[in-house]
């Protein structure tokens, strides 16, 4: 099996050490890439061509994850054949229902958390998304319906949640600062929220502060996205995350 995969960054990189088998082989491209992803693919065990088209003459997989920016173009471009087509880029489900409408046997995927984890997990949906299920013995992949959108909903729906949690949590730990009260804090919300409760904290909160941009982005998309329904704590979260 031939799985061509467009975008050679610390996805592409994580998904060929993950997924070893003597059954699959995994192509791609140094086309226009830089030297940093030039020397990723230069690590790998995977057949480059001179061309992404070149890449996935003979592929039965395409799996596209360059840049929630390029996922459309790329879709236009590699889209068009008959292998199924697996878009893991960061999109909005509105993003996704347009490629789906660009590209035959799509599968719509969502991976869970970050891809350098011990154990990443990988959504997928859209009546092709079983066609993928053999993945399972190399990573946690979880279908969750035939209707493509669906796992990029579920992403949307969690980033909800836990981008909005994670700015209420940086406002009461700067409370229980300003009373020296934060190991005392961590202890109380522990004895309902699990022992690691303190350790997952500060790092969620050294994430957000690391990258407020980035999340700000993510939650005005969120705020665009589900236009229309009454997100007063993500709205509130959003401005507040916009001061730090
Ligand atoms: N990392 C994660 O844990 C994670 C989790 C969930 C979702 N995602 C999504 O998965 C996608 C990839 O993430 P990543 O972490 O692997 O990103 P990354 O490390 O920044 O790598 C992106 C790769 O895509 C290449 N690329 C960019 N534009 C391209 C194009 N037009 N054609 C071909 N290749 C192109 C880049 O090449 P150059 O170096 O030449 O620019 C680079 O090799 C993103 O959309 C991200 O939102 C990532």
């Amino acid at each position: 099996m031939n799985i061509a995969l467009i975008g050679f960054g610390k996805v592409s990189y994580n998904l060929v050490k993950l997924i070893k088998s003597p059954d699959i082989n995994f192509t791609t491209s140094t086309e226009d890439r830089s030297k940093n992803t030039v020397d990723l693919i230069n690590k790998s065990d995977v057949s480059v061509y001179d061309s992404f088209s070149q890449a996935i003459e003979d592929a039965d997989i395409i799996i596209s994850a360059n840049s929630p920016s390029q996922a459309i173009e790329t879709a236009e471009k590699y889209g068009n054949s008959d292998a199924i087509y697996l878009d893991l880029n960061n999109i909005s489900p509105k993003t996704v229902t347009e490629i789906n409408n660009l590209v035959g046997n799509f599968v719509d995927g969502a991976i869970i958390g970050k891809i350098a984890s011990h154990h990443p997990i990988l959504y997928l949906s859209g009546s092709h998304a079983k066609e993928l299920l053999f993945l399972n013995e190399f990573l946690d992949v979880k279908i969750i319906s035939d209707r493509v959108g669906d796992a990029s909903t579920l992403k949307l729906l969690r980033s909800t949640y836990t981008k909005s949690l994670s700015v209420l949590l940086i406002e009461s730990y700067d409370l229980a600062k300003s009373f020296n009260l934060e190991d005392e804090f961590f202890d109380a919300v522990s004895l309902t929220e699990g022992d690691d409760f303190k350790q997952k904290s500060l790092s969620r909160i050294n994430n957000t502060l690391k990258s407020s941009k980035r999340k700000s982005e993510e939650l005005e998309e969120i705020l665009q996205y589900f236009d229309g329904n009454e997100l007063k704590m993500v709205k509130t979260a959003l401005d507040k995350l916009k001061q730090f």
